[in-house]
């Protein structure tokens, strides 16, 4: 399976830290040519010098997901350096809950931003190349509150849902050419639990962080089994979480 990694040319959005950088970092490990795309600048560098550490291929640059032409731009970067591209792992996410009385319209606008329409301009921008390659992946990362709601998740799972919508009618309208993946992570152990949600999601969350969560490679592992996979074979969806995790 893993010679099927080996040479695949593979964008990353939200690649600076946690799920993202953990697949990034398995990904090149297996000898895939990463194209990282997240905001933070020295966070993405030190993903990039990691994998360049130990011999692998990694270009990182400037992404801001909710921009229709930062995804048109990572998708160029990778065409032009590698010749194609063969995957695109829309991560990128924020997890900014909070009860609906708190009103924090704009962490709720930043989660559609980021979470739904980040993933539509992912779509937007390699579909494109992936029809004139006759050969391309989708994977995106949804969640299991993709599958049941938590409060006071609401507008996080309602995000979450639609990217799982959206993949399942992407999927049925590729055709034999292409593969679209979702891949739904329970508890993960990163810095992006809790960050931006109220102090009590955050407290709870960094709580349940501690107790359950698994680490990010187990989600880095997932998505290397459904692009190891062999051409004419779609990994549909696949959920992926902690043992104890309810
Ligand atoms: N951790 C969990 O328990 C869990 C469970 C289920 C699903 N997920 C999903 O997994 C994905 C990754 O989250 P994580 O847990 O790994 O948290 P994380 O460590 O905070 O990673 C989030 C990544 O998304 C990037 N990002 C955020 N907004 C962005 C934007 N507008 N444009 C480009 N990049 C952006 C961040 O980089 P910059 O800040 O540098 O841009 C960072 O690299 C998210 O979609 C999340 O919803 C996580």
């Amino acid at each position: 399976m893993h010679d099927r990694i080996d040479g695949t040319v593979i964008a990353i959005t939200g690649a600076s830290s946690g799920i993202g950088a953990a697949t990034a970092e398995h990904l090149a490990a297996l000898g895939a040519r990463v194209v990282l795309g997240a905001r933070r600048e020295d966070r993405l560098k030190e993903v990039v010098d990691r994998i360049v550490a130990i011999g692998g291929t990694a270009t990182g640059i400037i992404v801001d997901v909710t921009q229709r032409d930062d995804l048109v731009r990572l998708v160029r970067t990778a065409v032009e350096r590698h010749g194609r591209l063969d995957v695109l792992v829309s991560n990128a996410g924020t997890m900014a809950v909070s009860p609906f009385d708190d009103l924090r319209q704009d962490d709720w606008d930043a989660m559609v931003a980021t979470n739904l329409t980040g993933v539509l301009n992912g779509i937007a921008a390699a579909l494109p190349v992936f029809r004139r390659q006759r050969s391309g992946q989708f994977v995106n990362v949804a969640s299991t509150a993709a599958y049941v709601v938590k409060a006071p998740q609401g507008v996080y799972a309602a995000t979450k849902t639609a990217v799982k919508v959206l993949t399942e009618g992407l999927r049925q309208e590729s055709g034999p050419d292409l593969r679209v993946t979702l891949v739904s992570p329970g508890f993960t152990n990163t810095e992006g639990v809790g960050k931006g949600a109220s102090p009590e999601a955050a407290a709870a969350f960094a709580r349940q962080r501690d107790e359950i969560a698994m680490p990010p490679s187990a989600v880095a592992s997932a998505i290397e089994y459904a692009i190891a996979q062999p051409a004419g074979i779609d990994i549909s969806e696949v959920v992926v979480r902690p043992t104890v995790q309810a």
